[in-house]
């Protein structure tokens, strides 16, 4: 059945469900761009009439968010859907739909169509908003199970999409959808669409909200959030959300290394106090050879530029980074290079990832040569060399005192929590008394690891 939008759609759910007390469970994998769009599936779940449940066995209604970037991101959310099997079998009446990034490649809707026939609709990511029409349809279609596609093509952004967040002191906000950078490797692109930057103004709106509702950071999202464009370019906007009037951090990601004017770094230097020193600048290769290959449109040199600027401007910034290992015909030689420049930047955080082929891009077309044994190897010896890197990082805070945001309770115990530096790193707590999640504090920093580290609050004042 092909649909269009029903935008009574909501109001007939909620008719339909009413009374029942029927729950939802949302479960994302990927990216901070699919968290954000998980708030929206809850919102629409709410406004349905869903309640929320805490596991899916509790759920008449199950989405299931996913990534395609890498081969494993799929299959880790293929197997999950796999054990939503019996489920159905206990309750025929139990909506499954699958939304994200897998949901807009065209080989797998077909395989989830032929697999997994328990599965009642898939929807992309830019088709959020016809959630309510897909539940509409398969409440009305259970038992003849009809699989479900949507007609709209990709339709400008929507700005009425209710929001469930799951913190009350962290925000997602994103400000761009979808990429025009084609990297050879990225399926992005093709599951995402070409970028749309919500208007300055919705996006500024929404900041004041948060700010009034008391939420303490804003992260701005977008796959290159610097490349964002409205009547005004992303310095602007940081500029004007950081004029802001408030206690908070903000955050973005993720850039790209394309997209770093003098101007950006002029705005963060000048905001220090609530932009967060804080940069995520995806390297993915320290040759030029590969960078070429990958279709990045950056040298190393270039690359190496922008962070020696980012570090003259704002001294104490944590520099994290994207990394592929061995893709296609990637020598020792190159895999040097980028080994030299982890090693030269000194980051504090990097994400290292094997390359894994993607139908439809142009990687997918070259040769896979590397042995997986060389994989292995180089991948063991990145991470060698990142640990060295992300200790001595660490180490320049010991003994300083550093004010973080407490994000959550530990698994410690009680009294125990887990808070971050501006610059992202993970500090663990102790303190008695009131919880003091979702507050700022001032600690001092007593031990450090590679991963996080250990601080004592200190008394206010
Ligand atoms: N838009 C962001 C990154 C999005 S994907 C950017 O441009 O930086 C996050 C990371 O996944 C990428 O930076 C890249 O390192 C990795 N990645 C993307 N496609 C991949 C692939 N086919 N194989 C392995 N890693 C990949
Ligand atoms: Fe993928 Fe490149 Fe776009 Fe990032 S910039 S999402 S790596 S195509
Ligand atoms: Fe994955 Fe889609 Fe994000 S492919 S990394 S969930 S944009």
């Amino acid at each position: 059945m092909n649909l269009c939008e029903n935008i009574n759609a909501i109001a007939l759910v909620k008719k339909k469900i009413s009374d029942k007390n029927l729950r939802y469970y949302v479960m994302t994998f990927g990216c901070q761009q699919n968290e954000a769009d998980s708030e929206k599936i809850r919102g629409l779940c709410e406004e349905m009439g869903y309640i929320g449940a805490d596991k899916p066995d509790d759920a008449s209604l199950i989405i299931i968010n996913t990534c395609a970037i890498r081969h494993h991101a799929e299959e880790k959310a293929l197997s999950y859907v796999g054990t939503l099997k019996h489920l159905k079998e206990e309750n025929p009446a139990l909506i499954i739909g699958i939304g994200g990034c897998m949901s807009a490649e065209p080989s797998t809707v077909k395989k989830i169509k032929t697999s997994f026939r328990y599965v009642s609709f898939t929807f992309e990511p830019a088709k959020i908003h016809m959630l309510p029409t897909l539940v509409y349809q398969t409440l009305n279609t259970l038992h003849q199970r009809e699989y479900l596609t949507i007609d709209d093509e990709c339709p400008p952004i929507r700005e009425d999409l209710p929001t469930v967040r799951l913190s009350g002191h962290r925000a997602w906000v994103s400000i761009m959808y979808g990429c025009n950078n084609f990297c050879s490797y990225c399926i992005v692109p093709y599951v995402r669409g070409r970028e749309r930057s919500r208007a300055s103004s919705e996006v500024l709106r929404e900041c004041r909200e948060l700010i009034e509702q008391g939420y303490k950071e804003i992260t701005l999202l977008g796959q290159n959030v610097n490349s964002y464009r409205s009547d005004m370019d992303f310095a602007d906007l940081l500029d004007a959300i950081a004029s802001i009037d408030g206690e908070f951090w903000l955050r973005f990601m993720t850039s790209h290394p394309k997209d770093v004017p003098d101007k950006l770094i002029e705005v963060m230097a000048r905001h220090r106090d609530k932009i967060c020193p804080a940069f995520h600048l995806p390297l993915q290769s320290g040759s030029d050879r590969i960078l070429r290959l990958m279709n990045r449109t950056y040298d190393r040199a270039r690359y190496l530029s922008i962070v020696d600027k980012l570090r003259h401007a704002i001294p104490d910034i944590a520099i994290t980074t994207d990394i592929i290992v061995a893709f296609p015909s990637e020598t020792e030689e190159d895999f040097q290079g980028t080994l030299d420049v982890v090693e030269r930047v000194g980051y504090d955080k990097v994400f290292p990832f094997i390359y894994s082929p993607r139908e439809g891009t142009r990687a997918a077309k070259m040769p896979m040569d590397i042995p997986d044994a060389t994989k292995a190897d180089r991948m063991a010896r990145l991470i060698a060399k990142i640990n060295e890197g992300a200790l001595a990082c660490n180490d320049e805070y010991l003994d300083k005192t550093v004010r973080v945001l407490v994000d959550s309770d530990s698994r410690e115990g009680k009294g125990h929590y887990l808070a971050r530096t501006n610059t992202g790193k993970l500090v663990r707590i102790f303190t008695d008394g009131e919880s003091p999640v979702g507050q700022f504090l001032n600690v001092k920093i007593q031990k450090t690891t590679p991963f996080d580290m250990f601080g004592a609050v200190m008394k206010e004042g």
